[in-house]
């Protein structure tokens, strides 16, 4: 496994597999990696002949009042991870080799990124598409893997994809959690045990939402999770809403298939989760 620091490095080693004809994955993440991350890492293993992690907590996707400066960064444990699960090379950019203060260019995806967690992480997504349109060019990814627990990052990059002409192919992969439901997210090691078992009734309120929908309308079970969730000690809701799976659209009496998707705060930490619910028609 080979560690890249620089970017000229990794695009010169990256285009050299590419004339080789390697297929190359691409696994962009921000470190402090978990089960979720590894199970990205694994999929990309089965699939291309490269998989490139990257480890870069993104200045630019981060809000003035976040977390940029308190983000877990655990590099030697991470790189041991990447190492155990078969990684070919890890990217570990500084800010200034990925950024340099030249840098002038921002990509946007108007009006996905608005919605959701856009509407209280002003700039959040173009910093995403910005750092993540780089990481495609810097390694000529065919595939790269993003997972569903980051629902509307998952939308708006494949928008991106189609709208700007990239080669590479976004595989999406399923939500890894914990026993007890808990979405994995390297901002859980941020939560006390009280505040842990707080975030886990996130998802069993999720879980009680879709078996509803079976029974009830969208705007019902929105309600009562918003009830359930705002009852969560030490809680307090972003938003719970119910959204179209394929465009993140509002919901209508006529979606088939919508994405339940929550942010909340569990005292100073933010969590997001989703489920996929599937309205059944009755003729
Ligand atoms: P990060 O939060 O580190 O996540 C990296 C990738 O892992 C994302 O695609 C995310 O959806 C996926 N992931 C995180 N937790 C997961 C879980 N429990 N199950 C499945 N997949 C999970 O998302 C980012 O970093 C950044 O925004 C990034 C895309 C790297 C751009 O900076």
């Amino acid at each position: 496994m080979k560690i890249i620091k620089k970017v000229s490095e990794l695009q010169k080693i990256a285009l050299k597999h590419l004339v080789n004809k390697d297929e190359i994955g691409l696994v962009p993440t921000m470190g402090a990696l978990h089960e979720g991350h590894i199970s990205l890492i694994s999929k990309s293993v089965k699939n291309d002949d490269i998989t490139i992690v990257s480890i870069f907590v993104n200045p630019i996707q981060f809000g003035q009042n976040e977390d940029y400066l308190k983000y877990p960064r655990p590099l030697e444990k991470d790189l041991a991870i990447c190492k155990k699960n078969h990684v070919n090379y890890v990217f570990v950019p500084s800010a200034e080799e990925m950024f340099p203060r030249a840098n002038r260019t921002r990509v946007e995806v108007k009006g996905l990124q608005d919605l959701l967690c856009g509407r209280f992480r002003i700039n959040h997504f173009s910093g995403v598409d910005t750092v993540v349109a780089k990481l495609f060019n810097i390694t000529f990814a065919d595939r790269a893997y993003f997972g569903m627990k980051d629902f509307q990052q998952l939308r708006i990059i494949e928008k991106m994809v189609k709208d700007l002409n990239f080669r590479t192919k976004i595989v999406p992969c399923e939500i890894v959690r914990e026993k007890s439901g808990l979405a994995l997210s390297s901002r859980n090691f941020y939560l006390n045990p009280e505040e842990k078992e707080s975030a886990v009734l996130i998802s069993k309120t999720l879980k009680l939402a879709k078996e509803e929908i079976k029974v009830k309308s969208f705007s019902a079970a929105v309600k009562n999770a918003v009830k359930r969730i705002s009852s969560i000690k030490n809680s307090r809701i972003d938003y719970v809403e119910a959204v179209d799976f394929n465009d993140l659209s509002p919901v209508s009496k006529n979606t088939k298939k919508a994405v339940l998707a929550v942010a909340v705060w569990i005292g100073k930490t933010r969590l997001i989760d989703n489920i996929i619910i599937s309205k059944i028609v009755r003729e």
